[in-house]
């Protein structure tokens, strides 16, 4: 196993370009399940999770090619002669029930293996298979596995989430476009990556209204055609690295950022001093050297502050001038990175859902772990701020959500580099 060394080395100043968004493009990859045609995908980031993700596809009969050394996916599944999801793909990543849906609408039956948990928490699908019921879905769990039905194929219902889930509502946005008649999306998920998938859908043919607000409604087809599509802008990279400068001083500009999608995290950024500006190419992202502010954070479904960017934000706060008190409403374990701060010299109280973060004057570099894909991504941003050198090991999470970390700081001057475990 990799890590990687970072070594606290002032202001950075420079530019870094942001690919395209992970979440976007792991929804919108299944959705070529719902067409016989081909569906192109542009400004593909180029990461594990999507590399499992077309394994996964393949898996069930779909083709997938990868040109422009994976920036674009050229994907086509005319006819699928496998519709079984299996485990051994499923348990690598969760976002493999995103296959259901679509697989269903199109074929009229799926088995897709439950995900299972993850590090961050139990991650049910129970919220997936109610929307699909209410499609009409005939559903059955049998050895970890869920069998769908729809023989007649789906139709037309209403699904009242009862809480918002970005993927539940993906899978059901994705199947209502060739169920028969309408469908309502009620407490639908609002994300820009929602936004995407629609966007996408449309251009296959689809008819959806509504995507970006609480309630979606789709006019269901009888088939959807091809389309070409460019992934949306990851604005979880794009807020981890606004955080590059915002903890180490310097300035730094974000290509391709776009200020509407880190809307609620830009006013977190300005609370605690960083200054952020709309550039012709992006977002820049100036903070003198010297603490920035602490501020409190909620996480909350977008547009509130985003759950991803709670580990990085953290990381902020442990060297910000206060108190900070961050909330996790979203998933029941997503403070793994806090033991691995405290480490490096931060000051950290967990109390189930929230910690509270008193600044320190300076971190300290120290051999770290990474546990997920974003408390990855957070020790190195302190790594950037700490005085002396910060191992972060099990770097294989940061590459399921980043692509060339190493490459894309040490651009805009930090001291860093990977190297495979001694
Ligand atoms: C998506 O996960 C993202 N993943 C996550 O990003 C992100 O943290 C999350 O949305 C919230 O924004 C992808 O898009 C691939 P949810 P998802 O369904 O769809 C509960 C990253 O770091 N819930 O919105 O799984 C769930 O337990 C990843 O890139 C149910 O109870 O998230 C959680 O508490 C991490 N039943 C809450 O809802 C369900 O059927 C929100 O989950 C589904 C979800």
């Amino acid at each position: 196993m990799d890590s990687i060394i970072v070594t606290g080395n002032g202001p950075l100043k420079g530019q870094i370009a942001i690919a395209g968004a992970k979440n976007a493009c792991l929804t919108l990859m299944p959705a070529t399940l719902l067409s016989e045609e081909p569906l192109t995908l542009t400004n593909a980031p180029r990461l594990s999770d999507i590399k499992t993700m077309t394994t996964l596809l393949q898996s069930l009969g779909a083709e997938v090619s990868q040109l422009q050394g994976g920036q674009v996916l050229v994907m086509s599944s005319h006819a699928l002669d496998n519709h079984v999801a299996d485990y051994d793909i499923v348990r690598k990543m969760r976002a493999s029930i995103l296959v259901l849906g679509p697989m269903l609408a199109r074929d009229g039956h799926a088995v897709v293996s439950l995900p299972g948990g993850c590090a961050i928490g139990a991650r049910p699908v129970d919220l997936h298979l109610k929307a699909l019921e209410a499609m009409g879905a005939e559903l059955e769990l049998k050895d970890g596995y869920v069998h769908a039905r729809a023989p007649g194929g789906l139709r037309g219902g209403v699904v009242d989430f009862p809480i918002v889930s970005v993927g539940a509502t993906e899978n059901a946005l994705m199947a209502a476009t060739l169920a028969k008649g309408t469908t309502v999306l009620k407490n639908a998920a609002r994300e820009p990556e929602i936004v995407d998938l629609a966007q996408c859908l449309r251009r296959m043919g689809a008819q959806i209204e509504g995507e970006g607000t609480h309630t979606i409604t789709i006019q269901g087809v009888d088939r959807l055609g091809g389309a070409t599509h460019p992934v949306v802008t990851d604005r979880i990279e794009l807020g981890t690295y606004m955080l590059a400068p915002a903890i180490c001083g310097g300035e730094v500009e974000l290509l391709g950022g776009r200020i509407d999608l880190v809307g609620a995290f830009c006013e977190k950024l300005d609370a605690a001093g960083v200054s952020v500006e709309e550039t012709a190419k992006g977002l820049k992202v100036s903070h003198k050297n010297g603490r920035v502010k602490a501020v409190d954070v909620v996480t909350e479904p977008f547009p509130g502050f985003p759950t991803d960017l709670q580990a990085q934000m953290m990381a902020l706060m442990c060297t910000a001038e206060g108190t900070s008190v961050l909330e996790e409403k979203i998933f029941e374990n997503r403070f793994m990175h806090a033991p691995e701060l405290i480490r490096m010299g931060a000051n950290i109280e967990v109390h189930g859902g929230t910690a509270t973060v008193t600044g320190v004057d300076r971190l300290k570099g120290a051999p770290v772990m990474a546990t997920d894909l974003r408390a990855s991504v957070s020790l190195i941003l302190a790594g950037l701020a700490a005085e002396g050198e910060t191992i972060v090991s099990r770097v294989y999470h940061l590459d399921r959500g980043y692509e060339h970390v190493v490459s894309k700081l040490e651009g805009v001057g930090a001291k860093i580099e990977r190297v495979s475990d001694r």
